[in-house]
């Protein structure tokens, strides 16, 4: 369907006259089969029995028809009638998003525990967005002004970290007739656009959107920028740029949610949209009870005020997943749109593949490899096609409402394959999709070196060292390169260890292995938990990395002119080479950098000592 301002006053329209439409002749699990079923089309969002429960048409066939039910249907009988409401799934878009907490149907969570107590009851609704908020409009437009699609018709301060940018909606062209300003809800008037038909469009700030239709853009720009995490072995090993895609895989307690907790916490992006989608409860709960009291690094404000949450945990029907997910990209691109760097998290991607594969199963379609329907990679592509860094709709001349703005949307879903086994058809076709694979490790996490990202099985296939290179360090990617071989040599060195013991190595080679240990603890292990070294900037990073690879440049120097290397160890530079974390990040650079000064006088003198000695 064409979305945009035919669709809006559709909904408007059809949401007035649904009715019954049909009548329920078989149920399993979230799967209705209906008969009779009239004027409805696919993917139309309808009333499921007298409870109304939430449901979507999924298939159909002459005049029956499949739903896919949303809420738990227990206790819906046969005969029970549908209702059409004569749109898709949707999202309500605007003012009072964030700091919210959303169901996959986008029922405000909030707000339904103070009216419906703890326990949501099934075909409760809500709106979705405060209806009688008044928010503070301020227009960029005026009568006259001849606006497009994605034109910011004005500002509104949403919360303490995001100005809301109301933008004119997708195919709507025309002149503004009429322009308000000042306390208004969403549902009021602010503007009035007398479209190129000479029809009149009221516009408020609320806009609806279908979830299954990615939102439009002017066009794709480059990923050419890192997505600064803080995370040491994610920036400088496998980084993600803005508007791209990573996976987590890994088996059960490897931290795939610390890792996405963290990345909500710390990442260089105004909007976090994080997505809780059939995971246990008591995490999502924790999510929910930290993020009020957690503050942005930069400015201090509480990181409620740029997060959205939705929150589908694994008590709540399966099939609902699939609509948080949409909802989240949905909501993802909205900010995007308004020109903001948007992270969406997905915890845990596997349950929404898992949803799938019930649904499929209960339609009776010809499973796919492990029982996931055929469309399993499709769906998956076309969630991670919605990553992007674009240049906004309604850009590029030079008016105060179509000034230069660019958005992005990375997405990083999480994804736990039974088992840890990476050969899951989940795993596979995600990491065929997206650039970055922060592969989980069990060995390593059950050492507690965490994050327990493999630094040999893990990838990233963006090419990021340019901007590395132009806006940190020009040897940035040559360091980077430097430390990843020196750990695949530990690897190859420990199976030559495995077999003939210790004894069998060299000085060189066993300084290889120290520098790995260095690599290892000192610089790829980062704790989430411990304040100090939760965020590693990439100058800190960088120059963490180059302390060691400066201190195993000298004492290969130093083995080379013959000393012995214990000799070198014994020195007490190495110990301060292991408290480099414990540097605060604001200080790091020139501590580091007195670091190296250090490392290189001790080795001289012990070089030229020793020269002296043995003359
Ligand atoms: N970066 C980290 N720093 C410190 N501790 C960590 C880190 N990552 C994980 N842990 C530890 O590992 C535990 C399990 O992590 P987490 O809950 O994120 O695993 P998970 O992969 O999401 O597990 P599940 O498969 O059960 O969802 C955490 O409770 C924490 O103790
Ligand atoms: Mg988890």
């Amino acid at each position: 369907m064409q979305p945009g301002r035919k669709f809006i006053l559709k909904v408007k329209v059809m949401e007035a006259v649904s009715k019954e439409c049909g009548i329920i002749n078989r149920i399993s699990g979230p799967v209705v089969g209906v008969s009779g079923l009239e004027e409805v089309r696919l993917h139309d969002m309808v009333w499921v029995g007298d409870a109304k429960l939430v449901g979507e048409v999924i298939r159909m066939s002459g005049t029956q028809a499949t739903i896919q039910v949303y809420e738990e249907t227990s206790g819906l009988k046969i005969g029970e009638p549908i209702w059409g409401t004569g749109h898709p799934l949707i999202a309500h878009l605007g003012p009072g998003l964030m700091g919210q907490i959303f169901d996959g149907l986008q029922r405000p969570l909030n707000k339904l525990a103070e009216v419906e107590g703890n326990f949501l009851q099934r075909g409760v609704s809500e709106n979705s967005l405060s209806q009688d908020k008044k928010w503070q409009f301020t227009p960029l437009v005026k009568e006259g002004d001849h606006v497009q699609a994605g034109n910011i018709l004005g500002e509104v301060p949403e919360t303490q970290s995001i100005m809301h940018r109301i933008l004119v909606p997708p195919n709507l062209t025309g002149r503004i007739v009429e322009v308000k300003a000042g306390d208004l809800t969403i549902a009021e008037p602010i503007v009035i656009i007398e479209d190129d038909q000479r029809k009149i469009n009221t516009i408020n700030m609320e806009q609806i959107w279908p979830v299954r239709t990615p939102r439009p853009y002017k066009r794709r720009l480059d990923l050419a920028e890192p997505l600064v995490t803080g995370k040491r072995v994610i920036d400088m090993f496998f980084p993600i740029p803005k508007g791209g895609s990573a996976i987590i895989p890994g088996g059960f307690g490897t931290g795939k949610t610390v890792i996405q907790q963290s990345l909500a916490r710390w990442s260089d992006v105004d909007v976090v949209v994080y997505v809780g989608c059939g995971e246990r409860g008591n995490e999502m709960a924790e999510v929910l009870m930290e993020l009020p009291e957690l503050e942005d690094r930069v400015k201090g404000i509480p990181l409620i005020n740029r997060t959205v949450l939705i929150a589908n945990t694994s008590n709540m029907p399966v099939a609902a997943r699939e609509a948080s997910i949409y909802l989240g990209i949905t909501i993802a691109e909205y900010y995007r749109d308004m020109g903001y760097d948007v992270l969406m998290l997905a915890d845990s991607t596997s349950r929404w593949g898992e949803a799938l594969r019930e649904v499929s199963g209960r339609l009776e379609e010809i499973p796919g490899e492990e029982g996931y329907p055929a469309y399993l990679s499709s769906r998956l592509a076309e969630f991670y096609e919605r990553a992007g860094h674009v240049d906004c709709l309604g850009n590029g001349e030079d008016k105060p409402y179509a000034g230069h703005r660019e958005g992005s949307v990375s997405l990083v879903g999480a994804v736990s394959p039974p088992g840890g086994d990476f050969s899951d058809p989940i795993t596979q076709s995600s990491m065929r999709i997206t650039g970055v694979f922060w592969a989980l490790d069990y060995e390593l996490s059950r050492k507690r070196h965490f994050p327990a990202i493999n630094w040999i099985k893990s990838f990233s296939l963006v090419d990021l060292s340019r901007w590395f290179g132009d806006n940190i360090e020009e040897d940035f990617p040559k360091l980077v390169q430097e430390a990843k071989s020196i750990l695949g040599r530990e690897n190859e060195l420990l199976q030559v260890v495995q077999l003939i013991g210790q004894e069998a190595l060299s000085d060189m080679e066993r300084e290889i292995l120290n520098i790995s240990k260095l690599l290892r603890e000192d610089f790829l292990q980062q704790s989430s938990i411990q304040d100090i070294d939760a965020f590693s900037s990439l100058e800190k990073s960088y120059w963490m990395l180059k302390v060691i690879l400066e201190y195993h440049k000298k004492t290969q120097e130093a083995l080379a002119a013959g000393i012995e290397l214990n000799a070198i160890t014994n020195l007490p530079v190495l110990q301060r080479i292991a408290r480099m974390k414990e540097i605060d990040v604001e200080k790091a650079v020139p501590e580091l950098k007195r670091l190296i000064g250090k490392i290189d006088d001790d080795l001289t003198s012990l070089i030229s000592n020793w020269e002296t000695e043995n003359a």
